[in-house]
């Protein structure tokens, strides 16, 4: 049971629009701070949100909590109707990371650390084996579930002023309904292995371990099997 007193936000959950975006990429920077994203600077997260979410190639959905009495920004869940096998968790592509990164590099000495880091993650991933992310072949290796009939989230984040309340676990539900109404049959994400407070909130909602015994990767799948409402 949780240890502290669970707070209850009345929230509404809307689509993202283009008014909506800006306060969105700020606030995203606020709440995802040190976040590659983020480190990227605000013009590259406008971008990514216009181009995954709402441009004619969108191929994101992104929902937003908003609190009902003053319609504040509190959290938002971002996922991709049809992901590919080797789907990413990131809002910005690497296609357009890279034309914000040759230019902010110069100036951001936190952004060099990022990528020296991340460098180190890939090697230590694909020369040792060790870290790295649990891909969703596992899926495919199971039941073949990945022909559109899956639905994959990419992002799930909340103001930390309003955590521990109702937010994360609403915007799941939410973003199940949503896929569902997208005929999807599965849901699924990655989640780091030292982030037991999205495990729970996954868990709480009826996500499961795609692989349990899988100790090798630092961001493992978990998924849930949607049952196929009747019509
Ligand atoms: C992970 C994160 C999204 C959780 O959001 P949150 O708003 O704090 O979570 P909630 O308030 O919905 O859930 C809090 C608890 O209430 C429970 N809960 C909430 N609504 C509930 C409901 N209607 N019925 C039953 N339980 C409920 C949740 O299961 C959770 O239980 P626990 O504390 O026992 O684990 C938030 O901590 C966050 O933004 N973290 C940083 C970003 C991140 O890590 N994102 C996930 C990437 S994989």
């Amino acid at each position: 049971m949780a240890v502290y007193d669970r707070k209850l936000y009345p929230i509404d959950i809307v689509d993202l629009s283009e008014d909506l975006l800006d306060p969105l990429s700020r606030a995203f920077s606020r709440w995802w701070e040190g976040g590659v994203d983020v480190l990227l600077g605000l013009a590259c997260i406008k971008e990514a949100f216009r181009q995954r979410c709402l441009s004619a190639g969108a191929d994101m959905a992104c929902r937003i909590a908003m609190l009902k009495a003053d319609r504040r920004m509190v959290g938002f869940c971002l996922s991709v109707p049809q992901p590919k096998m080797n789907q990413s968790s990131a809002l910005v592509t690497h296609a357009l990371a890279l034309r914000h990164l040759k230019w902010r590099i110069w100036t951001s000495p936190r952004l060099w650390r990022y990528v020296n880091r991340f460098l180190v993650r890939r090697i230590k991933a694909r020369f040792f084996g060790r870290g790295g992310k649990e891909q969703m072949s596992a899926f495919a290796a199971q039941d073949g579930l990945l022909d559109g009939k899956t639905e994959y989230v990419a992002q799930l984040i909340v103001d930390a002023d309003y955590r521990f309340g109702n937010i994360g676990f609403d915007l799941m539900l939410d973003m199940e309904e949503q896929a569902r109404r997208r005929s999807a049959r599965r849901v699924c994400g990655l989640v780091n292995r030292n982030n037991i407070r999205a495990q729970r909130v996954y868990a709480a909602v009826g996500w499961k371990r795609t692989s349990p015994g899988d100790t090798n990767h630092d961001h493992f799948m978990m998924h849930k099997d949607l049952e196929v409402l009747p019509e």
